[in-house]
C-alpha cells in the first residue's frame, strides 16, 4: 500500500511549502534581531514537527527551540480545555517567544496556550502557523507569521495527521 492511497488531491505542493517556510523565516529572522535575550522557538507537537525543523534551519539569527505537548477536551466548545502533557524545559521570562502550529481552526488551543505562556513574564509572544482556516475562528487570534489560508476542509501531510496517519506525506492532501 502507498502512503497517498486515500489522498483525493494536493492541495499545497512541497515546492509551495518550501517557498513559503523561506519567507517566513526571513520576516521570523529579521524580527528577532538584535534581541538582548535569546529568543526562543516552541513547536507544537506532534503537528508541528517537520514545519519548526524545516523552519528553524532557514532562521539565521540564535534561537533556542522547545516543544510543548498539549490535549484539549471538548473543543468547539466554549470553556474548552487544554492539558499541558510536555511543557517547555527552557526558562521563558524575558524572552521572545514564538509558538509554531501547524494548523489554526477554532482557535481555542492557541488561545489557551497563549494564557498559559502569558503568565511567564515574556518579553513577547508571537504566533506563526502553517496553515489557517479563518472561516473556522470561534476566538480572536492574532496570528504574526501566517503560511497559508485554506478552506475548511480536513488536511494532512507534512506533519499533520488522520487518526496519526499522512504525517509523513511531504505535501498537504486532502482525504478521500
Ligand atoms: P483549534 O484549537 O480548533 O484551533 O485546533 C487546532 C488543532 O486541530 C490543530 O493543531 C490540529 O491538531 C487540529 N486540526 C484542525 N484542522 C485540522 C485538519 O484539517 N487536519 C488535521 N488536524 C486538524
Ligand atoms: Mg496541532
Amino acid at each position: 500500500m502507498k502512503k497517498d492511497e486515500h489522498i483525493a488531491k494536493t492541495l499545497i505542493s512541497e515546492e509551495e511549502i518550501s517557498k513559503k517556510v523561506k519567507e517566513l523565516a526571513s520576516q521570523i529572522s529579521n524580527d528577532l534581531k538584535d534581541k538582548e535575550n535569546i529568543p526562543c522557538i516552541i513547536g507544537l507537537l506532534k503537528g508541528s514537527f517537520i514545519f519548526i525543523a524545516d523552519l528553524a534551519r532557514y532562521i539565521d539569527v540564535p534561537v533556542e527551540i522547545d516543544f510543548m505537548i498539549v490535549s484539549s477536551y471538548g473543543n468547539n466548545k466554549i470553556g474548552s480545555e487544554i492539558k499541558i502533557l510536555k511543557d517547555v524545559d527552557i526558562p521563558l521570562t524575558g524572552r521572545d517567544v514564538i509558538i509554531v502550529e501547524d494548523i489554526i481552526d477554532t482557535g481555542y488551543t492557541l488561545e489557551k496556550i497563549c494564557e498559559v505562556l502569558q503568565t511567564r513574564n515574556v518579553a513577547s509572544l508571537k504566533i506563526c502557523t502553517l496553515l489557517n482556516k479563518p472561516s473556522r475562528r470561534k476566538v480572536d487570534i492574532k496570528i504574526d507569521y501566517n503560511g497559508f489560508d485554506i478552506e475548511d476542509e480536513f488536511v494532512v501531510g507534512y506533519g499533520i495527521d488522520y487518526a496519526q496517519k499522512y504525517r509523513n506525506l511531504p505535501y498537504i492532501g486532502v482525504v478521500k
